[in-house]
């Protein structure tokens, strides 16, 4: 019998990445995957080719709106949607090759089957029939989530779809509803309204972007009405009708009221997901659940069996890819005996739409709540220089700040590559620190970066430029 000090159930960017910092502190490791290919959700049918598939229809957008104004005449491009596909595929394969490459490099065994643990100590690898019991001194559960569905409502993945299907249609659809106005509601949205879809999207709250700064979401909210988003807010799918050509779905005033139908040639079900742990046998091995059906650990990842740990979306917090690879570091350095941590205060979280928006720390709504005493700083992308030269204004930067200490508690910015502009807000707020700190510190010009600053100054009521 393979005996390791470590085994990790699941390959996603939690999994392989603790895989990968074990070895490095002298682990002898394998991980357990039971998809074909390595690199979970975030490679195979999520990050990854939502990505390849934004970055594409983005570049169609543009092609056909931007370039002219520019001086680039081109002619109408057209869409070979099948040849977008493929772009995809080979991003998520020239990914998942350097997944397998990672795995090799650092020594790791790679067992493909089904996963399940057999109590601390043991786990069962099963494929094809067939099954292989491992001994190992620790496991750590990356099994991740899966998507969350809607009661009466059955996902074929061609008509009604997840994000798996969505993220593979073979033809733009004429309407596309969306039920859910998520992060991948508003970036698949975005994706094919770009490719020529109608997009109407049901929220069953009366805001988009649950969790983001409200004033984020509400400017957000109107930027993309008028790239021809339809947002019908306060508003519940209760039903689908299949059996026409087209689909007939029944839409019911969240505080309830009268029903209407509204017409879609596809529906995306994106309503958020689930923690994954079916078949791991966590209840035989005594492996505890939240209430929310999700591993329930301590601060140190253990769960509540000696030698068994979990991290990444099958636990609470923010199901984001950059979470689980940081928890995965954190385990594998706590498993080695020493002091892995996670931030949780400093996340970031990023929306790939066009524009993005990117945030991390609190939201004012957050700050609120909390009763904390904060000062604002904002500064539009209409008064940065660059943006102005490439005709790219819209959006903003918000930094808020301790009123007495002037820490920076928070950032948010909706803007065009804010998901890059950030980390330096991550950084700060890493190392404790204010407004003034970011204020202070020289930005290279001409940078949309520079908006960055600005607003830092702003809070301190002396922004340059505005
Ligand atoms: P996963 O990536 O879900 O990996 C779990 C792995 O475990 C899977 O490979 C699964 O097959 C395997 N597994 C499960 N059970 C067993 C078992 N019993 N035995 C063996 N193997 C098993 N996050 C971001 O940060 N940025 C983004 O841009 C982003 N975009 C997304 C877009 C979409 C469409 C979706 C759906 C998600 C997106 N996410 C994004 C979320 C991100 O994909 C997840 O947060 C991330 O993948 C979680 O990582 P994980 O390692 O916990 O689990
Ligand atoms: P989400 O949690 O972001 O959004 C789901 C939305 O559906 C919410 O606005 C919610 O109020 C709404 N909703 C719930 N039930 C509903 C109902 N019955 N009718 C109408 N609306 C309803 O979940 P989503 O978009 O499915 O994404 C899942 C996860 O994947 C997210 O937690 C996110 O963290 C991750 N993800 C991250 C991305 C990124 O970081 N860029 C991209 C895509 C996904």
């Amino acid at each position: 019998m393979a005996t390791y000090d470590l085994v990790v159930i699941g390959t996603g960017p939690g999994g392989y990445v603790c895989a990968v910092r074990a070895a490095q502190l002298g682990m002898k490791v394998a991980v357990v995957e039971k998809n074909a290919t390595l690199g979970g959700t975030c490679l195979n049918v999520g990050c990854m080719p939502s990505k390849a598939l934004l970055h594409a229809s983005e570049m169609f957008e543009e092609a056909a709106h931007s370039f002219a104004r520019m001086g680039v005449t081109v002619s109408a491009p057209k869409l070979d949607l099948p040849a977008m596909m493929n772009f995809k595929q080979q991003g998520i394969d020239g990914n998942v090759k350097g997944v397998e490459f990672l795995m090799k490099k650092n020594k790791i065994d790679v067992l493909k089957g089904k996963g399940k643990i057999l109590g601390g100590g043991k786990v069962e690898v099963s494929a094809d029939g067939k099954s292989q019991t491992i001994e190992t001194k620790n496991i750590v559960i990356a099994t991740g989530s899966d998507i969350a569905r809607l009661k009466g409502i059955e996902i074929d993945e061609k008509r009604i779809v997840s994000s798996t299907g969505a993220l593979s249609l073979d033809k733009v659809p004429g309407k596309l509803l969306i039920v859910g106005a998520g992060v991948i509601g508003l970036e698949l949205g975005s994706v094919w309204r770009r490719l020529g879809a109608e997009v109407v999207v049901v929220e069953f709250l009366d805001r988009i972007l649950p969790g983001m700064d409200g004033e984020v979401a509400r400017q957000f909210q109107r930027m993309l009405e008028k790239q021809g988003f339809a947002f019908r807010l306060g508003a519940k799918v209760t039903g689908v009708d299949t059996s026409g050509k087209t689909l007939k779905v029944s839409v019911e005033p969240a505080a309830g009221g009268a029903a209407e139908t509204l017409e879609a040639d596809v529906v995306l079900v994106c309503i958020g997901r689930v923690p994954y742990t079916d078949g791991l046998g966590l209840k035989d091995a005594g492996v505890a659940l939240d209430s929310r059906g999700r591993v329930q650990i301590d601060s140190h990842f253990a769960t509540s069996v000696k030698g068994v740990f979990a991290i990444g979306d099958v636990v609470a917090g923010p199901m984001l890819a950059h979470k689980a690879e940081d928890e995965g570091v954190a385990v594998a350095e706590i498993i080695a005996g020493q002091a892995g941590h996670v931030n949780y205060d400093v996340i970031p979280g990023v929306v790939y739409t066009t524009p993005e928006i990117a945030s991390v720390g609190k939201t004012e709504e957050e700050l609120k709540q909390a009763g904390v005493a904060y000062t604002v700083g904002k500064f539009p992308f209409t008064a940065n220089g660059r943006s102005k030269v490439n005709q790219t204004t819209d959006g903003f930067v918000k930094v808020l700040a301790d009123a007495k200490t002037d820490r920076v508690l928070g950032v948010h910015i909706v803007g065009r590559e804010a998901g890059e502009m950030i980390h330096e807000a991550a950084v700060l707020m890493e190392f404790g620190g204010s407004a003034e700190d970011l204020a202070r510190t020289c930005h290279a010009h001409p940078t949309r970066s520079e908006a960055v600053k600005e607003a830092a100054l702003a809070v301190g009521k002396r922004a340059i430029h505005m």
